[in-house]
């Protein structure tokens, strides 16, 4: 099996079956979610939620991304692998292609994602021209949550909905190779998904968007501060986890681990020698 192109991604996408999409940010849930047969990982920078406890996604650095890429490309061999650009990395056109270089470069990612609507064009194109593909992430977009007045579904009203739709066609124009919707409603996000010809891809967004994206650890249950309504838990690994390691402890206060096979051995005569 050869890695997964934007070119089997788009033939996916015109033959009309789903995309599937998770996010990863080491090597084991990357080699998880290929061996799963996952097609797109997103290195997200909701890993500075879900791994490294910030209430934000906001703190989360260039260098946080390109360090969980590099593990995530070691764990998969098949998948496409989209990396994030955080927060405050895309502002100005020259920092969008240098960073989005640094992703694929140092980051050994497929793509970039980066958050935003019509105002984000000049940088989208500009990182497209240097030959990076570029996913777009439109609705509620949570670098920018502050400014939105917090993590709440986005185009309710008919003119916000005018204004997503006309987010989607530009960020199309501008060359995106797909588009994330997060968190509006499935009516919206079917519309725009039949007036596009590039993929989107939804959390929160319904069914009807062309795949599927979702947080590693809201759907294994590795996340215990809140699950958004948009994510499904299938499973409590969490819970499993807290389980294993106190029988662990347990184990290590009755003796009872470790047993002969976990331990090793030495020659009698060797032994004896040591200790005169
Ligand atoms: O960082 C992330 O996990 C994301 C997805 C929710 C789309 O951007
Ligand atoms: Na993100």
């Amino acid at each position: 099996t050869s890695p997964i192109t934007i070119l089997d991604i788009h033939r996916k996408y015109r033959k009309g079956k789903k995309l599937s999409m998770i996010t990863a940010y080491d090597y084991s849930s990357a080699r998880s979610s290929d061996n799963a047969g996952i097609d797109m990982i997103l290195v997200g920078d909701s890993v500075g939620m879900v791994v490294m406890g910030h209430t934000t996604t906001v703190p989360v650095s260039l260098r946080d991304i390109i360090h969980h890429s590099r593990a995530v490309r070691r764990g998969t061999k098949r998948a496409y692998i989209i990396g994030d650009l955080p927060f405050g990395t895309f502002l100005s056109v020259d920092d969008a292609i240098h960073n989005a270089a640094s992703l694929i470069q140092h980051g050994r990612c497929d793509a970039v994602k980066l958050e935003g609507g019509r105002k984000m064009v000049n940088q989208i194109k500009a990182i497209v021209d240097s030959g990076i593909p570029v996913c777009g992430h439109i609705g509620l977009t949570p670098q920018t949550a502050s400014a939105l007045g917090g993590y709440r579904v986005q185009g309710k009203t008919a003119s916000a909905a005018l204004a997503l739709y006309q987010d989607a066609l530009a960020l199309q124009e501008a060359g995106c190779v797909m588009i994330v919707m997060e968190c509006v409603p499935s009516t919206v996000a079917s519309y725009i998904t039949s007036r596009l010809n590039i993929p989107t891809i939804g959390i929160g967004a319904g069914s009807g968007t062309s795949g599927q994206v979702q947080v590693f650890h809201d759907m294994v249950g590795l996340f215990d501060k809140f699950t958004p309504k948009f994510s499904k838990r299938y499973a409590e690994v969490g819970k499993l986890i807290e389980s294993v390691v106190s029988e662990y402890r347990t184990e290590v206060e009755e003796k009872v681990f470790p047993a002969e096979s976990h331990s090793f051995s030495m020659k009698d005569d060797q032994y004896r020698n040591f200790l005169e």
